[in-house]
């Protein structure tokens, strides 16, 4: 096993290299709480869009919660215009987050087209203007996400990255794809390890890790100095324990999801929090594994007894079927 690597963000110290995400929709308070209890080191909010923050969004306050355990905490920002991206900076850093992350990787067409995400990547100069703009003005680090460039004829990942680490942030997350790619393909850990070998500040590989002996591989392959992990602790949230999903008991699985499902009705209130946890059900139990009715059944809206019921039934079977 490849020793844990220290590290510094600005003035604080990274002593557990593994790094929860951000997803929107998936890393908001009470899935970083459970992925941290399971040993995640770094935690991201969802990405807040800038535009929210000005116009003050109704679901602002709850997008932006954080608590202590969550440390070392950043907000991850996106938006296209530089000065937006610094009011909703300094308004975020009165919550006192350890650091700021800007979006420069989002590949969704209704957040690239509008420039902002991996729209950015192909306008550096703007990029270099975001960064500076934030240093200049935020007395807590500033780091960045990015992909490899917007497609493979205008990767551009060695230069941005070289505009990031001059204009003064303490650290760049990497998704090792281009933005045409979205999601397809594979994460290019190769491109990964060119940029931790060209710059000085903390690099974060990140893409495709789904498995214990994943983390080992990125590690290596990369030479960086932290791995990021997103789909894989949707799936998997163990994986922060270095533990692959076929090695969870049911016991395990069982109180994280009580945990889970409970801490998100308490967080956004029954009505709510029974729709939202919907989405987590992947992380307990294999979805493709039932049949469409059972599907349609776990999905339709059923009291809170009977949804237990039903998950804790499927649960159950899948684990032994697992084990038989
Ligand atoms: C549902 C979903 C939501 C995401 N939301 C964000 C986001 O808010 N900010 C961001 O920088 N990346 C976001 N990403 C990208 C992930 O942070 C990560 O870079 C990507 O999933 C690749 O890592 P993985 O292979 O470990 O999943 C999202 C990904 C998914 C699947």
């Amino acid at each position: 096993m490849i020793p844990e690597k220290q590290f510094n963000i600005g003035k604080i110290l990274i002593s557990n290299s593994l790094f929860l995400a951000p997803m929107d929709g998936f890393t908001d308070h009470p899935f970083r709480i459970i992925s941290k209890k399971l040993g995640a080191g770094v935690i991201f909010s969802e990405f807040i869009n800038g535009l929210d923050i000005v116009n003050k969004h109704p679901f602002l306050e709850q997008k932006i919660f954080f608590t202590e355990f969550e440390r070392p905490f950043a907000y991850q920002i996106f938006d296209d215009s530089p000065e937006r991206i610094l009011f909703a900076a300094q308004f975020l850093a009165e919550r006192n987050p350890d650091f700021i992350d800007i979006n420069f990787g989002c590949s969704a067409k209704n957040v690239a087209n509008r420039g902002a995400g991996a729209g950015l990547l192909l306008q550096p100069q703007k990029i270099s203007r975001i960064i500076s703009l934030l240093v200049k003005n935020l007395s807590i680090p500033i780091s960045a996400k990015i992909r490899l460039g917007w497609d493979d004829a205008s990767l551009n990942y060695l230069e941005v990255s070289k505009i990031i680490e001059e204009e003064g942030a303490a650290m760049i997350s990497v998704h090792g794809r281009t933005k045409k790619q979205g999601y397809s393909g594979s994460a290019n850990w190769k491109a990964i390890e060119e940029i931790k070998s060209a710059r000085n500040i903390p690099i974060i590989a990140n893409g495709d890790v789904n498995s214990k002996d994943d983390i080992q591989r990125i590690s290596s392959a990369t030479n960086c100095d932290g791995v990021m992990i997103g789909r894989g602790a949707i799936q998997n949230p163990w994986i922060f324990q270095r533990k692959n999903i076929e090695d969870v008991t049911y016991q395990e699985r069982h109180t994280l999801f009580s945990d889970h499902f409970n801490s998100i009705l308490e967080f956004y209130g029954q009505k709510t929090g029974m729709v939202l946890f919907r989405k987590h059900l992947k992380s307990y139990i294999k979805l493709d594994h039932l049949s469409r009715s059972e599907r349609i059944q776990l999905f339709h809206p059923l009291d809170k007894i009977h949804f237990l019921d039903q998950v804790e039934f499927y649960m159950r079977s899948q684990i032994s079927s697992q084990q038989a």
